[in-house]
């Protein structure tokens, strides 16, 4: 993707966020329509629904030979990166968004030929965009984020991951994982992956494990984690698909390696 081409891109996309994340606030206390998807706690709203109808009519008739890959269904049905995608939730963390009207974010990644260009993670009742462009480092609003610092260890990092993982489940060892919490600083959970990624590159969270993601949760993730020297991979270390379901794994180096060869490999199942 040429510069310029990519500089447009990044330009309409960031008033896009910026503008579908500003509508969600004025209308954060009007009644929702709530409903379920694969299990009693799987929800949408009409506020997912409705920001993704809005990217896909920007995107479709701003640049009518983009794809999109999106989770409520408007965009198209992909199984393959080939051309310009745009990767987008509208809403992650819409169980944040029910319950607490806080902690969700609009995530939005554009790809070319399966490579990630640009990240943009926006924390609408914040008001905080991180966003990045391959190459060109990642930023948290105005303000270039540092790179990952050299030679942290786990007992000073602070690791988010889903509680999930301390009971049984099909995995990891639970015992191994209550270990790792034991090991490190502190864990976390704040239930939007997007969010934990953005964290992860702003070096507030040195991990993020989890164990099942869609490529909406990680796409723009993924480029402004790698724009500061971090990793993501599955929790096995390999590569992430990026057309399918992944556990995930991001986070600082050293503390990825570490987590991966004492902790995973010796309780994996
Ligand atoms: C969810 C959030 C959550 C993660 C789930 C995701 P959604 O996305 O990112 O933190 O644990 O696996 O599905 O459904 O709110 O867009
Ligand atoms: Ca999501
Ligand atoms: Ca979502």
């Amino acid at each position: 993707m040429d510069y310029n081409t990519r500089e447009n891109i990044f330009k309409l996309a960031k008033e896009w966020v910026l503008e579908a994340g500003g509508k969600i606030r004025n209308t954060i206390d009007d009644p929702l329509e709530v409903s379920s998807k694969s299990n009693p706690n799987d929800l949408v709203t009409t506020m997912d629904k409705n920001t993704e109808k809005f990217f896909v009519n920007k995107i479709k008739t701003t640049f009518p030979d983009h794809l999109l890959l999106s989770e409520e269904g408007f965009g198209d049905d992909l199984d393959s990166l080939d051309g310009t995608v745009w990767i987008i939730d509208p809403i992650d963390g819409t169980m944040n968004f029910v319950q607490q009207k806080r902690n969700f974010a609009i995530s939005v990644g554009v790809y070319h030929e399966g490579i990630g260009e640009i990240g943009l993670i926006y924390n609408v009742m914040e008001d905080e965009l991180y966003s990045a462009k391959r190459g060109e480092g990642a930023f948290k609003n105005d303000k270039k984020l540092p790179l990952l610092e050299k030679g942290i260890r786990l007992e000073e990092s602070v690791i988010g991951l889903n509680h999930f993982w301390l009971c049984e489940n099909r995995l990891v060892d639970e015992k191994v994982m209550q270990n790792l919490v034991k090991t490190a600083r502190g864990s976390r959970t704040y239930g939007s992956a997007a969010l934990e990624f953005a964290y992860v590159a702003e070096g507030i969270l040195e991990g993020y494990l989890t164990m099942g993601l869609s490529p909406w949760d990680i796409a723009a993730g993924m480029v402004i984690v790698s724009e500061v020297g971090g990793i993501t991979t599955n929790i096995d270390g390999n590569p992430i698909n990026m057309v399918g379901r992944n556990s995930v794994f991001v986070g600082h180096p050293d503390v990825h390696k570490r987590i991966i060869e004492d902790f995973i490999q010796k309780g994996r199942k």
